[in-house]
């Protein structure tokens, strides 16, 4: 049988003349489309041995209608949080993703979320577009120092590790909380201690959130564990949205209870709350963490790798789940 593949993406040229010549594609483009309406995804996952997608909920009950057919579901993220894996293991589909291939993009990009919020770019920025910039600079937006402060990181994977990397070629000292303490060699290349999360919370200037969103993670920064931070301290989110209760940030921040925040993902993306936008101590951007032009190129033909092993029968470069 050939095999048939549905893309939910763009992908380049070359990607997709390569899958024609060996399945049936039936690609859509969502840089053209948009993101295409749930009700159609069944329509178009049906029938299908492959789906290479991302940014699109593939939900259980999908997963199930094509249990059987169905033999691989490609994401071109990191974060796997928008498909339905358990569904995905108990029908024999494999799940792949990404990681390895944006790690160095999201860490360079949490080190500029953590300087734009620290150093207050964003708002000088706004200020100085505004035409206000018209006397002298020395009193305007001080912000907080970076060199010597802790940065504490919730989440020492491999994006938290190049993040640490970066942190520590910054000056920062270095704490961090895992569910499990990282082998010593690593906390001794990065000089890092492990903490309890609420211990992290009240020493680290900077809290960056670096974790994948599962039932345990969702809302850990919630209200009572934002009063833990530092009135100076900064939050920074490139991880998933609902990792914290967004209402509760947006209180902290506009009580100013804490300095300010960094935010590249939202509890209800892509819709960003009229009340964060309000805020001058936020920084906000557009889920880019890890759009540098190569990582994004990379993220797309390691994810078709992916889904071309398991329609090999090979075992892939990145795999998920271990379906039975
Ligand atoms: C991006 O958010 C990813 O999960 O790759």
């Amino acid at each position: 049988m050939t095999d048939s593949v549905f893309i939910h993406s763009w992908a380049p040229a070359d990607v997709l003349d390569d899958l024609r010549r060996r399945c049936v594609v039936d690609h859509f483009d969502f840089f053209e489309h948009g993101v295409m309406p749930p009700q159609e995804l069944a329509a178009r996952v049906a029938g299908k041995t492959a789906v290479m997608t991302l940014q699109i909920r593939i939900p259980g009950e999908v997963i199930e209608a094509n249990a059987g057919t169905l033999k691989v579901i490609s994401s071109i993220s990191v974060g796997v949080d928008d498909i339905d894996v358990a569904a995905a293991t108990r029908c024999g589909v494999q799940v792949t993703n990404t990681a390895g291939v944006l790690d160095d993009a999201v860490a360079d990009f949490a080190m500029a979320l953590l300087l734009a919020a620290g150093r207050r770019v964003v708002e000088s920025d706004r200020y100085t577009r505004a035409g206000k910039f018209d006397g002298p600079s020395f009193p305007l937006f001080w912000g907080a120092p970076v060199k010597g402060e802790t940065l504490g990181i919730v989440g020492l994977g491999r994006i938290g590790r190049q993040a640490a990397q970066r942190a520590r070629g910054f000056g920062l000292n270095i704490v961090y909380h895992n569910r499990n303490r990282v082998p010593p060699e690593v906390e001794a290349e990065f000089d890092a201690r492990w903490l309890p999360l609420e211990d992290l919370l009240r020493r680290a200037r900077y809290v960056l959130l670096q974790l994948p969103l599962t039932p345990e993670t969702t809302h850990l920064i919630n209200a009572d564990r934002l009063a833990l931070m530092r009135e100076d301290a900064y939050l920074l989110n490139v991880s998933r949205g609902p990792v914290v209760h967004e209402a509760a940030l947006e209180e902290a921040l506009r009580t100013r209870a804490i300095a300010g925040a960094a935010l590249d993902v939202y509890e209800f993306e892509p819709r960003v709350s009229e009340g964060l936008r309000a805020l001058d101590n936020v920084v906000l951007t557009s889920h880019i963490a890890s759009a540098d032009v190569e990582t994004r190129h990379e993220m797309v033909r390691l994810a078709a790798r992916n889904m071309k092993a398991v329609l090999d029968g090979a075992p892939p470069p990145n795999p998920v789940n271990r379906p039975g």
